[in-house]
């Protein structure tokens, strides 16, 4: 991705103080959403990580992250996985609680969609503690297939997702845009 697409991505990002409670700066995508010049650079960009990292399925994680993973996987030609927040599927799932930066939750995905010999791409927004994002990886091993990687927009460094999620990737990559 070139400066100037970073550039553009970046200044379609929003910092919104204190929501959804004082003292967390939420970083608010929608203006990128809106501008398909950002939206598709965004989607190129991602779907270039999934095709570099050989990945046969994309798992998207609710909800800002299924607006990103979806155009993402029919770009890429492969599968689009949901993991939802937990009531929301009507099939046999797996489930997995998680911590978020602000509360506490369980997230699922219905355990025929994911199968050995799957090489599972993780596609969200936002990188912050990486509750979520480890969550999913353990429904994604729990279910028997690979991770292929994690690839997230923007990155709350300060939060150390990262180190958290690293710990448990298993050599698989991480990219943060
Ligand atoms: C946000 C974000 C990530 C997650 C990151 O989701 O979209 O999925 O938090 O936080 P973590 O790294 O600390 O786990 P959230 O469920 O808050 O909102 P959304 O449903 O609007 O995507």
């Amino acid at each position: 991705m070139t400066e100037e697409t970073l550039r553009l991505l970046l200044s379609r990002i929003k910092d919104v103080p204190d929501y959804p409670q004082p003292g967390v700066m939420f970083k608010d995508i929608t203006p990128l959403l809106a501008d398909p010049a950002a939206f598709g650079a965004l989607t190129d960009a991602l779907a270039g990580l999934c095709s570099t990292y050989g990945a046969t399925k994309i798992v998207g994680l609710e909800a800002r992250g299924f607006i990103l993973a979806a155009p993402v996987a029919v770009q890429a030609g492969v599968g689009f996985v949901p993991v939802r927040k937990a009531g929301k599927l009507p099939g046999a799932t797996l489930k997995q609680a998680y911590a978020l930066e602000y509360g506490t939750a369980e997230i699922e995905v219905h355990a025929e969609d994911l199968a050995p010999g799957d090489r599972v791409m993780v596609i969200d927004d936002v990188l912050a503690t990486g509750g979520t994002a480890e969550a999913s990886l353990e429904l994604i091993r729990r279910a028997g297939a690979e991770v292929a990687g994690v690839a997230v927009l923007m990155e709350l460094g300060f939060l150390a997702g990262r180190a958290r999620l690293e710990a448990v990737l298993g050599g698989a990559p991480l990219d943060a845009l």
